[in-house]
């Protein structure tokens, strides 16, 4: 279901002033001398004045004129006035504030019901009455709660259908009302009292199961083409659609029979690339219930459905079912909200009996394509395709639909008959698997996680000039990304070495070769992403490919290196010398822009990004007191990625030293010598001696940016910090104020910035917790490893056995996990996180050019048994087992080592 608006109750949801209606009119049933309770208060709980009386007035004898009664009502409202004078913006309940800023973030419109006449009052005490898009007048209203009329004005005044809105209340009166207005109701209170609730919740700290319901839509996503539809499987708002190369080539599909809502919907299986939903069209006034079952997967720059309708009443149905088309070729920065819209031609449009074809050709001369076939005639309503079905009881009719996008001069795929589409897709992702190393556990949730993993990998692998390049996430980030790619790369190593080998040739291709201040590009430097929408061509946005990052170059080294031990493939490694030395080149030069042997970055254009490392939000950098360090900028981590860099180059350099022996060992020597003094220096320079933790970053003064962060977790990593610093490091990292529950956070929450809301300033990202593991592993940090193993296995279960890119950093003892409500998922570097992890618990060493596999494998408490096929070392398959034994941690190789 999708859901466009909200609309809270006032009294007992957004403060607790339903204790001031209580203290009221007890005092007024004290003077009067009538028995009044808690228990009869519970039934005036959204009530209204007039009517809350009727009932104290029950439990007396004598019976009060209409004059009485309304003087004892404004009697009681006197008392109320006099309590709600307190009120301060402090008042509003814990979650409300927050759960109202997601709201408007994601666009849903938020309105106040409430039967008091003092709410705006209360509101503007409060301090949050403008913050709702509007609040019904319950003086204008006629009937009070239970009646739905009050929830019914907000809806109409939001313009949210009301099938398409959320009721929050406290009170079973109002909890009666949402549900006769025809809204999802969520009770906040006694489950007992709020039993006709679709969900209740002790207190709104608890909102994000509401973040939960609205934000539910179904990504499908294969290689290049993406597709995020509402929960019924249409698109509708603009924030969905169907996406290629960066453009929205759908953006609007919208089933409706005979223009009725449905009554239900249920997504009966998600997979990567298959999503199935049935939907239930019920109408409650005479028997048609009719059933859709929605089947849809991409294959080949081909979206596929099937729709099959049932006739479930009694008697023959007829039924139109259309379906509302529209390609809006929308820019995908356009969408997202980054940049303004100047387009070319407007699209066109041909209709035939079976096909609609949208043609558009945009600024940059590029002619985009979408085609939609039907397998069934159809006639047509303006924009709308119409189906006429007529089923004799319990009969099906069906149809199928092909959306098939093609850029420039590129060929229509070739349409496949939709079964034999859809088992050369599941095939597809079978035979990935097989190219993957299998894991299995004695831990369900793992096993699942891990498999979902491998899924999740093989979607958001794009072919890319002919290579395999994880994408960096849906739906935002769905091209190569420099760090995001390399990160997952080096993730994947041990599940499979063939992505890095791919990442690094992409890599290498766009390897900067100028110099050019808007788009950042550096001679050997490594790009940060690449695009190809209209808005990139025509150079509105500085993204064809982008170099604003810092980190990606050195990465890339450490991958190389890292690929190297995995494969020992000499002759690739021959291949890549040449870009291995620009890319060191550019470290040691364009990366130290002021020659002080540390990495820096500021960026060349005004359009760029402020912050160039992972953390690339403009507030993302830190002081301890909240403010933001100015640029140029010097990153814990990068410090570390750039000594890692040169130990590893100078390691490969010794193994390359028969292709120029004289020049090498000087190399070697020289790098090594480069690697120690970043070491001293960095522990010179980066260590807080009076918080015993490095600094996140050096500002434009050199001074240090003293906030308390993950970054050095990153170092461990790396291994450019020395033991007893490592242990400080690591100790801090699973402490309370950066451990979570459910993972380390970016930033401690003593932090002035301390956000765990924020992108990057106390939300857990499980890609950062994962290099830390390895970190942990490195270093022998067994314990540490341990706890967050268990924690990101955990917070797994919460997301429908997957890790997003990132989750709020709540306390877990004080908040249920709450989701970052515009997280990416999936996300590359998330998905590859449990590998990495895998490969820390099991404390894996490789050197594939000496044969060497070695095994220092630790288990989490969670698991006792792990066993490991075909992980790929050099040409060999190793097969392995480890076991917890009377709590003793053993392993066995079956075959290769
Ligand atoms: C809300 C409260 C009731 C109250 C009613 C009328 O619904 O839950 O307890 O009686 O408003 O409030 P008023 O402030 O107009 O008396
Ligand atoms: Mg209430």
């Amino acid at each position: 279901m999708h859901y466009g608006g909200v609309i809270f109750d006032l009294d007992g949801v957004i403060a607790d002033t339903a204790r001031f209606h209580y203290e009221a009119w007890k005092k007024l049933a004290d003077e009067l001398g009538i028995y009044f309770d808690k228990k009869t208060n519970e039934r005036l709980k959204g009530i209204g004045r007039m009517e809350s009386l009727d009932i104290i007035l029950e439990n007396s004898n004598i019976s009060y004129t209409l004059e009485q009664k309304k003087y004892y009502a404004e009697k009681k409202n006197e008392y109320y006035k006099q309590f709600i004078q307190t009120l301060t913006p402090d008042d509003v309940l814990p979650g409300v504030k927050e759960l109202m800023e997601i709201l408007k973030r994601k666009g849903i419109k938020t309105a106040v019901a409430s039967a008091s006449k003092n709410a705006p009052t209360v509101l503007n005490k409060l301090g949050i009455a403008s913050e709702f898009d509007y609040i019904v007048d319950a003086s204008r209203i006629r009937k009070g709660k239970p009646d739905p009329e009050l929830f019914l004005t907000a809806a109409i005044n939001i313009g949210v259908e009301p099938s398409e809105c959320i009721g929050i209340e406290d009170s079973a009166a109002g909890i009666e009302a949402i549900k006769r207005a025809g809204m999802f109701a969520v009770g906040v209170g006694d489950p007992k009292i709020l039993k006709k609730a679709d969900m209740v919740l002790k207190d709104l700290k608890d909102y994000g199961k509401i973040v939960d319901i609205i934000c539910e839509n179904i990504t499908i996503n294969n290689d290049r083409i993406f597709i995020v539809t509402d929960g019924k499987g249409n698109i509708k708002e603009d924030r969905y659609g169907l996406f290629y190369k960066d453009t929205r080539f759908l953006s609007k599909y919208d089933l409706e029979i005979d223009g009725k809502k449905p009554k239900l919907s249920k997504i009966t299986s998600e997979k990567n690339f298959l999503k199935e939903i049935s939907i239930e069209y019920k109408e409650d006034d005479n028997d048609r219930i009719l059933q859709m079952y929605r089947k849809s997967f991409i294959y080949e720059n081909t979206f596929y459905e099937s729709f099959v309708l049932k006739n479930c009443g009694l008697k023959t149905e007829i039924a139109n079912v259309t379906l509302d088309l529209d390609a809006d070729f929308k820019d995908i920065f356009d969408v997202r909200g980054f940049a303004g819209g100047i387009y070319g031609s407007k699209p066109g449009v041909q209709r035939e009996a079976r096909q609609v074809v949208f043609e558009y050709t945009g600024l940059d001369g590029v002619l985009r394509k979408t085609t939609v076939q039907f397998n069934q005639d159809a006639r047509y309503e303006k924009n709308k395709v119409v189906f006429m079905a007529e089923l004799p009881p319990n009969k099906v009719f069906t149809f199928e639909v092909h959306v098939n996008v093609t850029v420039g001069n590129e060929k229509k795929a070739t349409t496949l008959d939709f079964y034999e589409g859809l088992k050369t897709v599941e095939k597809s992702f079978n035979e990935w698997s097989m190219e993957c190393a299998e894991v299995i556990t004695d831990n369900e949730r793992f096993n699942s996680l891990y498999k979902r993993s491998i899924e999740d990998l093989r979607s958001l692998l794009l072919n890319y000039e002919g290579y395999r390049i994880p994408a960096a996430g849906i739906p935002w980030f769905a091209v190569p990304f420099g760090r995001d790619s390399i990160v997952c790369a080096v993730q994947s190593l041990m599940i499979n070495p063939g992505i890095a080998r791919d990442v690094l040739l992409l890599a290498a291709k766009y390897q900067g070769l100028k110099l050019d201040g808007r788009s950042e590009e550096e001679p050997g430097k490594i790009f940060h992403e690449i695009r190809e929408g209209e808005f990139t061509n025509t150079g509105m946005v500085p993204f064809g490919p982008y170099y604003g990052t810092h980190d990606a170059t050195p990465l890339f080294l450490v991958l190389l290196h890292k690929y190297y031990k995995w494969t020992g493939d000499i002759e690739f490694l021959r291949k890549m010398l040449p870009a291995a030395e620009k890319a060191l080149e550019w470290v040691i030069s364009y990366g130290d822009r002021d020659n002080d042997g540390f990495l820096e970055y500021m960026r060349a254009d005004e359009k760029g990004f402020t912050n160039q490392g992972w953390k690339d939000s403009e507030d993302s950098v830190r002081a301890s007191d909240g403010k933001i360090a100015s640029p140029p900028i010097a990153l814990a981590e990068i410090q570390g990625y750039a000594y890692d860099a040169y130990m590893g180059m100078a390691e490969l350099y010794k193994i390359l030293k028969d292709t120029d022996p004289g020049n090498i060992k000087d190399k070697v020597e020289a790098l090594k010598n480069k690697a120690a003094a970043l070491r001293r220096n960095f522990h010179k320079a980066f260590w807080m001696e009076d918080k015993k933790y490095f600094a996140e970053a050096l500002d434009r003064n050199k001074r240090q940016v003293d906030s308390i962060t993950s970054n050095p977790g990153h170092c461990l990593w790396s291994g450019i910090i020395d033991g007893v610093y490592a242990k400080y490091v690591a100790d801090r990292l699973i402490s309370p104020e950066m451990f979570s529950g459910w993972g380390i956070r970016t930033m401690s929450s003593k932090e002035a910035a301390y956000d765990p809301e924020s992108y990057h300033n106390g939300s857990v990202w499980p890609h950062d917790n994962s290099l830390i593991a390895l970190g942990f592993s490195r270093y022998g940090f067994w314990e540490h490893l341990k706890v967050v193993f268990d924690a990101l296995l955990e917070a797994s279960a919460g997301f429908h056995g997957r890790l997003p890119e990132l989750f709020c950093g709540y306390d877990k003892r004080e908040r249920p996990l709450t989701q970052y409500p515009v997280a990416c998922s999936p996300q590359a570097w998330a998905a590859a996180s449990p590998f990495a992890l895998l490969e820390a618990i099991l404390g894996i060493r490789v050197d594939a050019q000496k044969g060497i596999v070695s095994l220092d494998p630790t288990l989490p408490d969670s698991i006792n048994h792990i066993t490991v096929k075909r992980m790929r070392v050099g040409e060999k398959l190793y097969d392995f087992e480890v076991e917890r034994k009377n709590g003793k941690v053993e392993y066995s190789f079956k075959k290769g080592a």
